[in-house]
């Protein structure tokens, strides 16, 4: 993968950056990815203390003095990112809780309220000129294997909304109403505010692909997943269905392309590389290391829905960075490697 290309990016390089929830599975590679493309990071986590790794990480990677560590306790609290802010010309919002707590009632204005309060902050800090959320391509659709239908980037999950306020109320359901409510907060909030901050969003479905620390991260949220498989723990995996699969340093990439492409405007940008399910990550896994054996995973549902503008994400990586998405199979490596390493 080839250097980032943007000849008059909207954010200057060597500007600093603002990224929540940096300790993450996908915000340590959105930091990795703007240190890499000559940003300044200032990350921001619950505990500057447990998150202390990644500052060695990456002053050791970059260099003293490009990324900083900063402690933002409580997301949801009024004001919270205030300080953080200061001096900053983009943020991009990453940070949230998954737990998958099932409790529409406190996930969804935590989340709502996080993205809020980055959003006011970014926009009352003069030198900030754009915002990138990252919701989750749940804020369109949850997974429904065998069924065929069609996402446009206009599509939010209505059906999540209506589920999250019911009695069957799921984690799912919430978690998805929870991206389809902070997105919609961000926009309208931007409209009545008359804010000239350019907003986009990243809307990934499973990322997939290695740690920046195995030791430090373990395996979080989607990371999980294969190396759930590699272990033939295969109990734990019977909740995840097919769905689309995204490379976690492409995923990145996109973030970076939101916050720093200029044609990139008030989009919604579905980071998906391609349909899998979880026997296609256990082939992955035997093509790669047929010296070890698996049983067999089954499961013979297949996603068959379509992300209408899903060739919007290629072009801007090939744009951007010179090449399109990474393919399954080498982000199964990436994910698995540091188990066989270290
Ligand atoms: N993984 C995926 O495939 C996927 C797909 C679609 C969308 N997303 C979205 O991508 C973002 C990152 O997900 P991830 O997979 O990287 O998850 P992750 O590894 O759990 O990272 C999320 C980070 O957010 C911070 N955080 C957790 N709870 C928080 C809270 N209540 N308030 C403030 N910060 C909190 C944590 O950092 P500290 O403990 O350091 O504070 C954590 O490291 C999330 O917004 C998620 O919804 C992920």
């Amino acid at each position: 993968m080839s250097a980032l290309n943007i000849k008059e990016p909207a954010i200057p390089f060597g500007s600093r950056v603002v990224i929540s929830g940096v300790s993450g599975f996908i915000g340590s590679h959105v930091a990795d990815q703007a240190l890499a493309a000559g940003y300044k990071v200032r990350g921001t986590t619950r505990d500057v203390r447990k998150s202390d790794w990644i500052k060695k990480h990456f002053e050791e990677t970059y260099g003293p003095g490009n990324f900083e560590l900063v402690e933002v306790r409580d997301m949801a609290a009024e004001g919270a990112f205030d300080k953080a802010v200061v001096g900053a010309a983009g943020f991009i919002h990453v940070a949230n809780d998954m737990t998958s707590s099932p409790n529409a009632s406190i996930a969804i204005p935590r989340a709502v309220n996080g993205a809020l309060n980055a959003l006011r902050a970014s926009a009352k800090e003069p030198s900030i000129k754009r915002f990138v959320y990252t919701s989750s391509s749940f804020a369109a659709t949850l997974p429904k294997p065998g069924q065929r239908f069609t996402i446009a980037a206009d599509t939010f999950n209505e059906e999540a909304i209506e589920r999250a306020r019911g009695p069957d109320a799921d984690g799912d359901s919430v978690y998805a109403a929870s991206k389809v409510e902070a997105e919609r907060a961000i926009a309208k909030w931007v409209q009545e505010n008359d804010s000239s901050l350019e907003v986009n969003y990243i809307l990934p479905n499973a990322n997939i692909g290695p740690l920046i620390s195995a030791a430090n991260q373990g395996y979080p949220t989607t990371a999980r997943w294969t190396k759930a498989l590699w272990d033939s723990d295969y109990a734990s995996l019977s909740h995840v269905p097919p769905q689309y699969y995204i490379n976690v340093q492409d995923d990145a990439r996109l973030h970076i392309i939101g916050l720093a492409d200029p044609a990139v405007q008030g989009e919604r940008i579905f980071a998906v590389a391609g349909p899998f399910n979880l026997p296609d990550i256990l082939e992955a896994l035997r093509r790669l290391y047929p010296e070890r054996k698996w049983e067999d995973y089954p499961d013979d549902r297949r996603d068959l829905s379509t992300f209408e503008p899903i060739t919007r994400a290629e072009a801007l990586l090939k744009k951007a960075y010179g090449s399109g998405f990474v393919g399954l199979e080498e982000s199964v490596r990436g994910n698995v490697v540091d188990l066989i390493h270290g």
